[in-house]
């Protein structure tokens, strides 16, 4: 039996990993929400950690990226200082820990696809705090996964789908940044691959990118994101400097997923399919 601890269980990824471990009743999952467990709070972490958990798969983390550049101190407190209490832990325990970290750490001067190995260099408080995180787990234990992701979306909480459906309802017109190009990521292809990782038992720990396939803008995504649902709409193409934002992003953030494809067998669902896929899963055909 393989019991899991899993952490931010109510976000987007907690909730998709839920749904997930409907398929696997061989393992033990306990999902806490941040009511529960608030990984700044040590205490809180050291009651929790007194049960015996084989994984755990932290979904906690200060997600606002442009909220991050003014709470810069909240930012660090969970996803660096909360991430380090929890390695500790999962350390002292032996407990493999699955940590969610993310494309916000590079600074998008590539134009190529990012490598584990490729130097990082985060553009803003989100993303600092995040590799941060990641080097605490480094430097603190070492039967740890660490996913870095990019451009999540599902049926699950709040992301960019919902967000271009909700506005095509209240506007005639909207503008997308067509000059960010990334790859977007079905929370529920990484929630998968994720229990699978459990599953296996696999220890080919270490640092890994996990996304769909395909470099796109996000106005690329809006534009699908309408085509599949058969909604016309005027839809403009803008430049990044003609909507500015709080936090400066990555002008290009596709990670290359060939050492997760290898070491883990992960499987890499094209981005349009698993767009198809969750707009089906979201409403419906
Ligand atoms: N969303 C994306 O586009 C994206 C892209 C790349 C990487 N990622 C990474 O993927 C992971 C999952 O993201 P997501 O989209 O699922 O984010 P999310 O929906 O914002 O979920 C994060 C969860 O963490 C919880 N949380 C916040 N502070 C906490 C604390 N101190 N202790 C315990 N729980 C806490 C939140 O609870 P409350 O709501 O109650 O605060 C929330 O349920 C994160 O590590 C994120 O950095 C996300």
């Amino acid at each position: 039996m393989i019991r899991v601890l899993v952490t931010g269980a109510n976000g987007q990824l907690g909730s998709c990993i839920k749904q997930q471990s409907l398929e696997h009743p061989d393992i033990v999952f306990h999902f806490l929400g941040s009511n529960e467990l608030n990984i700044t709070d040590p205490e809180n972490l050291r009651t929790v950690f007194s049960k015996p958990f084989d994984y755990c798969i932290n979904c906690a983390a200060y997600t606002q990226v442009d909220n991050a550049e003014s709470n810069s101190r909240l930012a660090h407190s969970i996803n660096e200082n909360g991430v380090k209490e929890l390695a500790k832990l999962c350390h002292k325990h032996n407990v493999v820990l699955i940590h969610i970290s993310t494309d916000f750490v590079f600074d998008g001067k590539k134009r190529s696809a990012y490598t584990e190995t490729d130097h990082t260099n985060p553009l803003g408080v989100y993303g600092l705090s995040k590799l941060k995180g990641e080097q605490a787990i480094e430097r603190l234990m070492t039967q740890y996964f660490i996913l870095r992701t990019s451009w999540l979306y599902s049926e699950h909480g709040n992301n960019f789908v919902k967000t271009m459906l909700r506005l095509a309802k209240e506007r005639d017109s909207i503008s997308v940044v067509n000059d960010q190009f990334g790859s977007p990521t079905y929370a529920m292809d990484l929630a998968k691959t994720i229990v699978k990782l459990v599953s296996s038992k696999s220890d080919a720990y270490g640092l890994y990118h996990y996304s769909n396939h395909g470099q796109i803008s996000w106005f690329d995504f809006a534009s699908k994101v309408f085509e599949f649902k058969g909604i016309s709409i005027s839809l403009k193409p803008i430049k990044t400097a003609d909507f500015p934002t709080l936090a400066k992003r990555p002008k290009f953030s596709v990670l290359d997923t060939t050492k997760i494809q290898e070491n883990i067998k992960a499987e890499i669902n094209d981005w349009e399919e698993s767009l198809q896929l969750a707009l089906t899963n979201m409403y419906g055909s």
